[in-house]
């Protein structure tokens, strides 16, 4: 169901749990709709947009809702009702991660090509949905990086304590999943064509038991310039190719098949129940197309929704292009 959201026609329908293409011309909704149908997972834009840019012009709120979590937001209020089976939860984070789903795209290749923090953000998104009181350290680690440099006396150390602690945490389970993942993320980079040694490193910017004292010996330079330089806010997730950093030497190409593995270890990590392909085989080879196909066919083996956008049906590589078809046009949606 979507009211009043982005130029999507007020609508309630559902897509085969099978998945579907949507094929739609540019600027007829395919993103949007993406948008809607994925809003529930962290209550916000998979594009990172924010709320009052989702609602549809001279409207004043939208309405999502799918699975078993629907969402209306007043622009007005700027407030949000999330419900669960129709009945609100006592807390946001309760209705958190209900809905699980991963977006493919090309622009993913800045996960790769930007700076740490793009990196950070998808770290954080993931482990929020599956490591439990990961959002909690990581809410009250913000905060008190915040305190830290406006506070007096006794409430410094108090706030670093906070830092120390949640920061700790956060490492830790950064740590752990990058341990658990490098392997499959090597293979899925070979599997979408990548012939050199992926790895994916995890770089803090200092080690988690390190973190308090360090935090101590830095204190009066970090309170002078006015930012703390040590914790998980400066953390890294390292991508190399054959050894070197793929943000700064990789080709186009290995960066967006680095980008497509990340998506994909996501995917898979989540237990994504949905994966939407948002144009992701444009500016892929011929050979990687294909490749991405064959997996994107064992998502649907495995029983994923898969929710292909495309502008042009031809474009599709098989397996995939077999997906019943459904279309968008100005914002509607068609069988
Ligand atoms: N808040 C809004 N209210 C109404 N229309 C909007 C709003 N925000 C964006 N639009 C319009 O929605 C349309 C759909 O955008 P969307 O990104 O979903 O298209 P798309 O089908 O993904 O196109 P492309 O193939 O180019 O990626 C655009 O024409 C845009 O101008
Ligand atoms: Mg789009």
């Amino acid at each position: 169901l979507v009211r009043g959201f982005r130029n999507l026609t007020d609508a309630d329908f559902e897509l085969p749990p099978a998945g579907c293409l949507i094929v739609g011309s540019n600027g007829h909704g395919k993103t949007s709709l993406i948008e809607a149908l994925l809003y529930g997972e962290v209550f916000r834009s998979f594009r990172g947009a924010p709320d009052r840019e989702l609602v549809r012009w001279g409207e004043d709120g939208f309405h999502v809702a799918a699975d078993r979590v629907s969402t209306g937001y007043d622009a007005r209020t700027r407030r949000k009702r999330v419900k669960v089976d129709g009945a609100e939860p006592r807390r946001l984070a309760e209705a958190i991660g209900l809905v699980r789903g991963a977006v493919l795209r090309p622009g993913d290749v800045e996960l790769v090509s930007a700076g740490p923090r793009r990196r950070r953000q998808y770290l954080d998104v993931m482990l929020s949905l599956t490591e439990p009181g990961y959002v909690a350290a990581l809410s009250r680690y913000r905060r008190a990086l915040k305190h830290r440099h406006q506070a007096e006396g006794a409430e410094l150390p108090a706030w670093e304590r906070v830092l120390a602690e949640c920061g700790r945490q956060i490492i830790a389970a950064r740590g752990r999943w990058v341990e658990g993942w490098r392997q499959r993320y090597g293979q899925l980079c070979e599997a979408v064509g990548e012939t050199g040694r992926a790895e994916l490193i995890h770089e803090p910017s200092v080690s988690a038991d390190m973190l308090a004292a360090t935090l101590e010996r830095t204190r009066e330079r970090d309170l002078e310039r006015g930012r703390t330089g040590v914790g998980p806010h400066r953390d890294d997730l390292k991508l190399m190719l054959n050894g070197r950093e793929l943000r700064a030497y990789g080709s186009a190409g290995q960066q967006r098949t680095a980008a497509l593995a990340l998506r994909l270890c996501e995917a898979e990590t989540l237990g994504a129940g949905t994966v939407c392909l948002d144009d992701a085989f444009a500016e892929l080879d011929a050979e990687r197309s294909r490749r991405l196909a064959a997996l994107v066919d064992g998502m649907v083996e495995r029983g994923v929704q898969v929710i292909a956008a495309v502008p042009k049906q031809s474009e599709l590589p098989s397996p995939v292009d077999s997906l019943p078809r459904w279309r968008i046009e100005h914002g509607q949606v068609r069988r």
